[in-house]
């Protein structure tokens, strides 16, 4: 076991992130949030006694391994950094800091205190978009041509809101390092179209292209509700393509001849659709959205070991990219 003080015991980190720690080998150690009630509430659920409503006597803490935290933009920024500079290991969410001037900075801590910072882009880690990545790489599909994906969800956080900084900074990020990751290069030449039908309403399409002439476009929004279906990728290449939609329903098309006119037609494992959907049912690991395999990588980098998590130089890219969005957006 190592010792981890974590920052942050909001919703996202009860719910999704702490309860992947003690089965990956880490202790919660310590735990610090301003909000007295999320405090005790997660110390009783873990039995936790080291408590502090600043970051700072947390990292100060003894015998601490690694800081984690899931608090926000500027606070991932100040305290990767503090936590760096204490000679610590982090693991972050997403998204790293506010800017990307702050993520370079966090880069630029952990590259002096030769520390990993792993940043919780889990969408790499979701079942069927790993599917859809190992195919890439496997030969067999031959080289992306175009990606469209979509990234949707509601208006509810940003009702009324007159800029749509929340929305970026939370939302868009995963899209900023999934795309161009699913596409194997970062967006050259960039277009942004948008249209706000009310305040908080925003329906954005990025088209781009990238240095290996990979095209492609990318939708995303504030104007769905949370209750259906919010992604859905689409990778094109010669004669395959895949389809990923909500994460969990994977297509491959490939190149099947036509069937009605074949009285023997069959399904041939070499040409013919071949697609994945999980079983909900299995009493087995069911996080199909990526937050526990992300996790389990996270914990064996935190442990010293060597795994391709997203870190801060793809933070870094992320947010770099976001910036070049939001730049065309001008609302
Ligand atoms: N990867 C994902 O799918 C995903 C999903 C949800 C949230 N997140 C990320 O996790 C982070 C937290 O989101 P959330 O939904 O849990 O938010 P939240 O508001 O529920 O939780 C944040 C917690 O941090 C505490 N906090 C805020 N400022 C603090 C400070 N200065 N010192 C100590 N504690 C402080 C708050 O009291 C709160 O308990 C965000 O960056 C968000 O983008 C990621």
């Amino acid at each position: 076991m190592i010792n981890i003080g974590w920052i942050g015991c909001g919703r996202h980190a009860r719910q999704m992130l702490l309860p992947q720690l003690g089965r990956n080998g880490i202790r919660i150690a310590a735990l610090c949030d301003r909000d007295p009630e999320m405090l005790s509430r997660t110390a009783a659920e873990y039995g936790v006694a080291a408590l502090h409503s600043d970051f700072r006597d947390l990292i100060a803490t003894p015998g601490l391994d690694a800081i984690g935290m899931a608090v926000g933009p500027e606070l991932h920024r100040a305290a990767t950094i503090a936590a760096l500079e204490k000679g610590l290991p982090v693991f972050m969410e997403k998204p790293p800091a506010a800017t990307a001037e702050g993520a370079r900075e966090v880069a630029a801590a952990a590259e002096k205190a030769g520390k990993p910072v792993i940043v919780g882009f889990m969408k790499r880690y979701s079942t069927g978009n790993r599917i859809a990545k190992n195919v890439l790489d496997d030969g067999s599909f031959g080289p992306v041509l175009g990606i469209t994906g979509a990234y949707m969800t509601a208006p509810t956080y940003f009702e009324g809101e007159p800029d749509y900084t929340g929305f970026y900074l939370h939302h868009c990020v995963h899209y900023m390092d999934l795309i161009p990751w699913f596409a194997g290069g970062d967006f050259g030449d960039m277009t942004v179209r948008s249209i706000s039908p009310a305040p908080g309403r925003l329906l954005l399409h990025l088209n781009f292209t990238t240095g290996a002439g990979v095209i492609g476009n990318v939708v995303m929004g504030t104007v769905q509700s949370r209750g259906t279906p919010m992604e859905e990728i689409r990778i094109m290449g010669d004669h395959a393509r895949i389809h990923v939609d909500n994460i969990i329903d994977v297509a491959l098309y490939r190149d099947p001849p036509f069937k009605a006119e074949d009285p023997g037609a069959t399904l041939d494992p070499a040409c013919d659709t071949l697609s994945w959907r999980p079983n909900f049912t299995a009493a087995a690991n069911e996080d199909h959205k990526g937050y526990a395999a992300l996790l389990a990588d996270a914990a064996a980098v935190l442990r010293g070991g060597a795994r391709p998590v997203p870190d801060i130089g793809d933070g870094v890219r992320a947010m770099e990219r976001l910036e070049r969005m939001v730049a065309q957006i001008g609302i």
